[in-house]
């Protein structure tokens, strides 16, 4: 029993327009609109994976995860052993698959679907000392805005780590990665080092969602197409530790982020892979520039 995808996720914000133009920038385009929300997908793909939806202030609407074939049977079984009741989708939400609420009271739709996967791209060409890969061809890229393949996953705040850790391993099947302290958590549902992060606060809330891209340069030049957009810095050029991925982070218009990633940590299902505990000063970068001080404000409680 286990989810297998995490398909979208869906805001509550004040602004829907402003909201659209954001992540068209970002590189995201336009899907079908479905009831009440505004829908954007990463162009190689069909499905939505962010939904806006109008409300008073920005916060999390609902998390999508798929849990295709016999999973999605075997998940409801194992919701129901674990005593979690179905709930009725939120008002302007699909009614496809079932709805629960996660011990938050985040409201999470879990659907009999797997997850698309975009086209693949050209092996990346690069030279590295005592390796060489690109012979005779020019390397620089040809600037570009990003263009993010996938969604791959979504950070929330929480007031138990813990807690959250436990509900989503024991009824809903996802993996510990990694953490640090009760400070922040990594999940993962597919091959992806995460999906579902956790970090601590003193509530709910929705801290990033965050996409794949093609390099490092696809990285830095998404970045500085955001600013030229007008959108504000978030934090980065940076690599992590725990998921080992690039970064960068442009602030939405809520004060929560959108993330660039590139070469996250790979975890086939079968592999024995040991959750580590990081120290908390591994819970950010390896390097990058400094954290911006209100990088982990939760907004929605402060
Ligand atoms: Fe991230």
């Amino acid at each position: 029993m286990a989810l297998r995808a995490l398909l979208h996720y869906a805001l509550e914000v004040p602004d829907q327009t402003v909201g659209e133009r954001f992540y068209r920038s970002f590189g995201l385009t336009a899907a079908p609109a479905r009831l009440d929300a505004a829908c954007l997908r990463p162009v190689d793909l069909e499905r939505a994976a962010v939904l806006l939806y109008g409300g008073s202030r920005k916060r999390l609407h609902h998390l999508a995860f798929g849990a295709p074939g016999d999973e999605f049977e075997a998940t409801r079984e194992s919701l129901r052993r674990a005593g979690v009741r179905e709930i009725d989708p939120p008002r302007g939400a699909p009614g496809d698959g079932m709805w629960i609420r996660d011990p938050d009271g985040n409201a999470v739709n879990i659907r009999s679907e797997g997850a698309e996967t975009p086209p693949e791209d050209p092996p990346l060409a690069v030279n590295s000392p005592g390796h060489i890969t690109r012979i005779a061809v020019r390397g620089a890229p040809d600037r570009a805005e990003a263009r993010p393949r996938r969604l791959g996953h979504v950070l929330l705040f929480t007031p138990d780590v813990d807690r959250q850790i436990a509900f989503y391993t024991r009824a809903l099947g996802l993996r510990l990665s990694d953490r640090s302290r009760s400070v922040i958590a990594f999940l993962r549902c597919s091959t992806d080092h995460h999906n579902l992060a956790f970090a601590t606060s003193t509530g709910p809330g929705f801290h990033h969602g965050s996409f794949q891209v093609g390099s490092v340069d696809e990285i830095a030049m998404g970045a500085a197409h955001m600013q030229e957009a007008g959108w504000q810095p978030g934090w980065g050029l940076g690599r992590h530790v725990i998921g080992s991925n690039y970064f960068y982070y442009t602030r939405d218009p809520w004060g929560s982020f959108a993330e660039y990633y590139h070469d996250l940590d790979y975890i086939p299902e079968d592999c024995a892979w040991e959750a580590r505990d990081f120290p908390e000063q591994d819970a950010l970068s390896v390097w990058g520039p400094p954290v911006p001080g209100d990088f982990i404000v939760n907004r929605e409680v402060q």
